[in-house]
């Protein structure tokens, strides 16, 4: 019984071994297929013509409006070099070029800080416009980390309030911005140099707007300011008799 079943599984090995072959074993006739391969598949083959597109070519020219990225087509100067860097509303710009502060944010090995364009209305406009269209779905309107995406479970943005973000170079963020940090990705690709710089301008007006003292108001307007101030901060008159408000913590004296 054994030495049948034996002979049959010899049998059945020298059978398959000459049917399909060792294995690694290069054959002159076309391998068997017991699925299609993968590379038989219908798709057109570069460069080459279709009668499925009206203009018969396979290949589709880029969309409309199409900007080639990080480098200037001979004849199409679309992120020119020779735009003033501080013209801040041409669309033209480059992306990364140079090894200097304004390309890298860098002096030297460490962080750099100061903007190194005139910082205009045009210009924090310009930022509060770029930020709008590429940071706030993360960082929120205000810049504490609750834009949309935090409420679709993305976890732990930076908040712009924070000391840390406060104190951190204009440098570091322009790296943050170029090379992306941690979860936050690179926008090396997207935003010109000169628009990250402008965002980093505007940044710096949003946690102002948040974390202003009386000092940062030039002398001959503080007055006027803190009339203002006053205005609004009045207490509404009551009638007298009127029950006051509970109050459950004592003021604080100011
Ligand atoms: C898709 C969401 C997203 C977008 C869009 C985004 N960020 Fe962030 N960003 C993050 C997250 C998340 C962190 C926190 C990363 C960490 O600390 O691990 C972060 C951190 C930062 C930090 C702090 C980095 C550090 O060194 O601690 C800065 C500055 C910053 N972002 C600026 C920007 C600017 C400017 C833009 C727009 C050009 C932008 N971010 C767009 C998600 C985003």
């Amino acid at each position: 019984m054994i030495k049948n079943f034996l002979i049959a599984c010899i049998l059945l090995t020298i059978v398959t071994i000459a049917l399909l072959g060792f294995q690694g074993q290069r054959r002159q006739v076309t391998a068997i297929e017991f699925f299609g391969d993968m590379k038989r598949q219908s798709k057109f083959r570069f460069q080459k013509p279709s009668s499925f597109f009206a203009d018969g070519r396979a290949a589709r020219p880029p969309v409309d409006g199409t900007i080639p990225m990080g480098y200037d087509i001979p004849g199409h100067p679309f992120q020119n070099s020779e735009v003033p860097k501080d013209d801040i509303n041409s669309p033209l710009g480059e992306f990364s070029a140079g090894t200097d502060y304004f390309n890298t944010g860098k002096m030297g090995d460490q962080w750099g800080t100061g903007l190194p364009l005139p910082v205009t209305t045009e210009l924090l406009r310009r930022g509060q416009k770029e930020f709008t269209i590429n940071c706030a779905v993360c960082h929120g309107a205000t810049g504490q980390g609750n834009g949309i995406t935090s409420k679709y479970g993305l976890l732990g943005i930076a908040n712009y309030h924070q000391d840390k973000y406060r104190q951190m170079a204009d440098g570091q963020i322009f790296n943050t911005i170029t090379h992306g940090f941690n979860t936050m990705m690179a926008y090396a690709d997207k935003v010109t140099v000169k628009d990250r710089w402008a965002i980093i301008a505007y940044i710096r007006v949003l946690q102002k707007s948040q974390n202003a003292r009386i000092e940062d108001v030039p002398p001959d307007q503080r007055g006027a300011l803190e009339n203002e101030g006053k205005q609004q901060n009045m207490p509404e008159q009551k009638p007298p008799g009127s029950s006051p408000e509970p109050q459950t913590q004592p003021k604080q004296a100011r």
